[in-house]
């Protein structure tokens, strides 16, 4: 070789980066992180090297040693002559938050820098998924590089009820293992609900005696199970001792998760009642809930006996004397206030201490709790229903009913948890539903979750300090096993992890994706139950110009779609999808996803499309729906699609307002007939229009009238129903369509929302 080549070839090495190695499938992905080529090997010449009197990290140290034994069958020896080293620095000047770790891999040494306990454990969780997960017989080599990191949010949370349904200290544990993975720091630890008091306290022991157990009926679907009768067996339940929890605490202190009891009051407490019914407005005696129906029972604390405060304050002191947490949640939420109306003793402390109405003297209750919680140093956080009436002096809110609780909090400058429904309840569909296992409802995706920004825009700079973070709420209803269990939290406990961890900038959803099978591959290997995703094929109408298109999306980026129109079930010989569908007369559409020749759906995509005079038609209206219940913008109106008898994504709400809408169809027809589609549903708040009234235009600007519709179904009756408001007219040649729907007044006299605004529901304006 001559030599200038030679020198030409040294030059390209020291200038081009050498093939770049794939960044590690770290989740949640690092603040930053910076691959060098290269790699140290773990083998038999590794020494862990611990700094001096690093007695504190010993749990941490012997996780990790336990892990690596795991994955590579070697026990690490502890600061023995080695060739290679895995060191670790403790360095409290460490320019990183308490959590914060760097990680610095190079072939001949591993370094970690941290500054507390939580940060060694960070950086050994990273280090761990750089590795195989489980025994297999490759080389195991940490790619080097460099990483800085450090939490984005200081509360990462996971919520697990074990009220509705009891699981066992050990699947708690399994749960704080999987929280600790993802470097979740909070566990949520809801003890306290209608169907069961799973809390020992020695002071009370009827709260579990009686109040943790019921009449076993788990092969019920949980609305529909009987309340129990006298005499029957109550062998479903079970609580923890004071013993097994301070064990649960210590076993999440090793692991940086600190663990949060929830106490529920004042209402949401008929396990309590079952075993002190003292306690309650009526004092009468009753049987723990089975299951979600309330009918007659007492749910709430009297909150004008002086005895309910002093019994919480005995629950209370024995809660703190066994959970070290600064914050202790008291619950708050859905407090049915109608048995204090009716209560002397609720009134009369109303009237003693000058509250306006219930709303204040459930403040009061919270205020009066607040008091005691902070005399003993902690802190009290309670669901947004605390504002309700007045906000405690110091108290945190949880924001749970949307974003509006946690936004009005931190403008109050109070601290706040952001755990809005959407998407953050994770006993929500994450799929499907068909195919899915049976929820709750709702519809929070991995890409809902992953998306979520858990800094509201509403919220200045100064305000956003007081959003401590996010949390993943497990209400268990409708989960009666510990496999169910990790079905709901995985994946979408990675998407919350990284949402709550990494830097809002480096959040990427495709390279999330890509990381994410690795994380699958794991799952598998360890046999824990997932949901691989969600595959389930989005059907979008869209109208522009009259004309209407369907586009169908997966949040998969690799999964590829095919459909068909004809009914039939679609397979990888069906139509690919490419660009939207065009749309002319009425189809039944069935789409499903395919990824590496695999059909990932169950059951297809299905919707049906019904071709009418209006199909893609432009619509206007007066005053926009609700934000709430936008469907996919005025056109829904005119896509063909009807919706179903529940309040889902194909209606269009309004809350206290007509619908008045005006359809364009563009060139002048004859027509003989106009419908517009709606729904009631008591339950919901959501009622038929009063009236509808139809006009029709040739020119746009001279209307006449078409026709006037009553309902003739009574808002007190109760279920979900759809009805079509539809008039005949003589054949009419018109262009424009307008539809005028008459909200009711307000919710009808016994209603829970009696006087308030109700809402109206609307599907399609349907043209013949
Ligand atoms: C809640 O979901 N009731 C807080
Ligand atoms: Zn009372």
């Amino acid at each position: 070789m001559k030599r200038t080549s030679l020198i030409f070839i040294l030059f390209l090495l020291e200038v081009l980066p050498s093939k770049a190695q794939l960044a590690p499938s770290i989740i949640p992905a690092p603040m930053q992180l910076q691959m060098d080529t290269g790699y140290f090997l773990i083998d038999k010449q590794v020494s862990l090297h611990l700094p001096a009197g690093a007695e504190e990290l010993k749990p941490t140290v012997n996780f990790f040693i336990h892990a690596m034994q795991e994955v590579s069958g070697l026990q690490l020896p502890i600061n023995k002559p080695a060739t290679r080293q895995i060191a670790l620095v403790m360095d409290k000047n460490l320019n990183l938050k308490e959590e914060g770790y760097q990680l610095i891999v190079t072939p001949g040494k591993i370094t970690i820098h941290a500054s507390s306990k939580a940060g060694v454990l960070y950086a050994f969780q990273s280090l761990l998924q750089t590795l195989p997960q489980v025994r297999t017989n490759a080389a195991l080599r940490v790619p080097c590089m460099r990483i800085n990191d450090e939490p984005r949010f200081a509360w990462r949370g996971m919520h697990l009820d074990v009220s509705r349904h009891f699981f066992s200290p050990a699947v708690v544990k399994n749960y704080i293992d999987l929280m600790a993975m993802y470097k979740m720091n909070t566990f949520h630890w809801h003890l306290v609900d209608d169907q069961g008091w799973r809390i020992e306290i020695k002071k009370y022991p009827k709260l579990t005696g009686i109040g943790a157990w019921r009449v076993d009926q788990t092969n019920l679907v949980w609305g529909s199970r009987p309340q129990a009768k006298p005499g029957e067996d109550p062998s479903y339940g079970g609580y923890y001792t004071q013993d097994q929890i301070k064990d649960i605490v210590a076993y999440a202190a090793q692991r940086n998760i600190t663990v949060v009891p929830e106490i529920e009051m004042p209402g949401h407490v008929a396990s309590a009642i079952a075993g002190y019914p003292e306690l309650s407005c009526t004092g009468e005696f009753q049987l723990p809930l089975t299951g979600g129906n309330y009918t007659n029972m007492s749910s709430n604390y009297c909150a004008g006996k002086d005895a309910v405060f002093n019994f919480l304050q005995d629950v209370l002191t024995e809660v703190m004397n066994i959970f070290p947490s600064t914050y202790i949640h008291i619950g708050g939420d859905e407090v049915d206030k109608a048995p204090w109306k009716k209560c002397a003793l609720c009134q009369a402390r109303i009237k003693k201490e000058g509250l306006k109405n219930e709303d204040e003297l459930q403040s009061y209750f919270m205020k009066r709790i607040e008091k005691f919680i902070i005399s003993k140093k902690r802190k009290m956080i309670g669901w947004d229903e605390i504002l309700e009436g007045g906000l405690a002096p110091e108290a945190a809110v949880m924001s749970w009913r949307g974003e509006a609780g946690g936004i009005e909090a931190a403008k109050m400058n109070h601290y706040v948890v952001m755990t809005p429904g959407n998407p953050c309840y994770f006993d929500h569909y994450q799929a499907g539903p068909e195919g899915e296992p049976l929820a709750i409802g709702g519809f929070n995706t991995l890409k809902k979750v992953y998306d979520y920004e858990p800094i509201p825009k509403e919220l200045n700079a100064t305000n956003r300090k007081y959003v401590l973070g996010a949390q993943g709420n497990v209400w268990t209803e409708f989960i009666t096993t510990a496999e169910h269990l990790e079905y709901m939290v995985l994946p979408r406990m990675l998407a919350l992890a990284e949402t709550v961890w990494s830097p809002a900038a480096n959040k990427n959803w495709d390279d999330f994706n890509r990381r994410i099978q690795y994380h699958f591959r794991a799952f598998d290997q360890k046999g824990l139950h997932y949901s691989p995703g969600n595959y389930t094929v989005d059907i979008r109408p869209e109208s522009k110009e009259g004309k209407l298109t369907v586009s169908l999306s997966t949040e998969i980026p690799a999964a590829r779609i095919y459909y068909t129109t004809d009914g039939s079930l679609p397979n990888a010989s069906a139509t690919l999808y490419e660009r939207p569908i065009p749309v002319n007369n009425s189809i039944l559409l069935k789409a499903v996803t395919i990824q590496n020749g695999k059909l990932m759906n169950l059951r297809p995509a299905e919707q049906a499309f019904t071709a009418h005079k209006a199909f893609g038609s432009t619509v206007t209206y007066e005053k926009m729906p609700s934000k709430y219940y936008p469907a996919n913008g005025p056109n829904s109106l005119t896509d063909g699609i009807r919706g179903k008898a529940a309040a889902g994504k194909f209606w269009h709400g309004f809350n206290g307002n007509d619908l008045v809408a005006t359809v364009d169809m563009g060139t002048v027809k004859e027509i003989s007939t106009i419908l517009l589609g709606c729904f009631q549903n008591y339950g919901d708040w959501i009622f038929f229009p009063s009236s509808v009234s139809f006009e029709t235009s040739e020119d746009g600007k001279q209307f006449i009238a078409a026709g006037t519709v009553k309902t003739d179904i009574s808002p007190e009756t109760r279920g979900g129903m759809v009805k079509d408001f539809k008039v005949k007219l003589p054949v009419t040649k018109a262009r424009f369509v307008r539809v005028t729907a008459k909200v009711i007044e307000a919710c009808p006299p016994g209603h829970p929302g009696a006087g308030k605004p109700a809402w109206l529901f609307a599907d399609e304006i349907v043209v013949e």
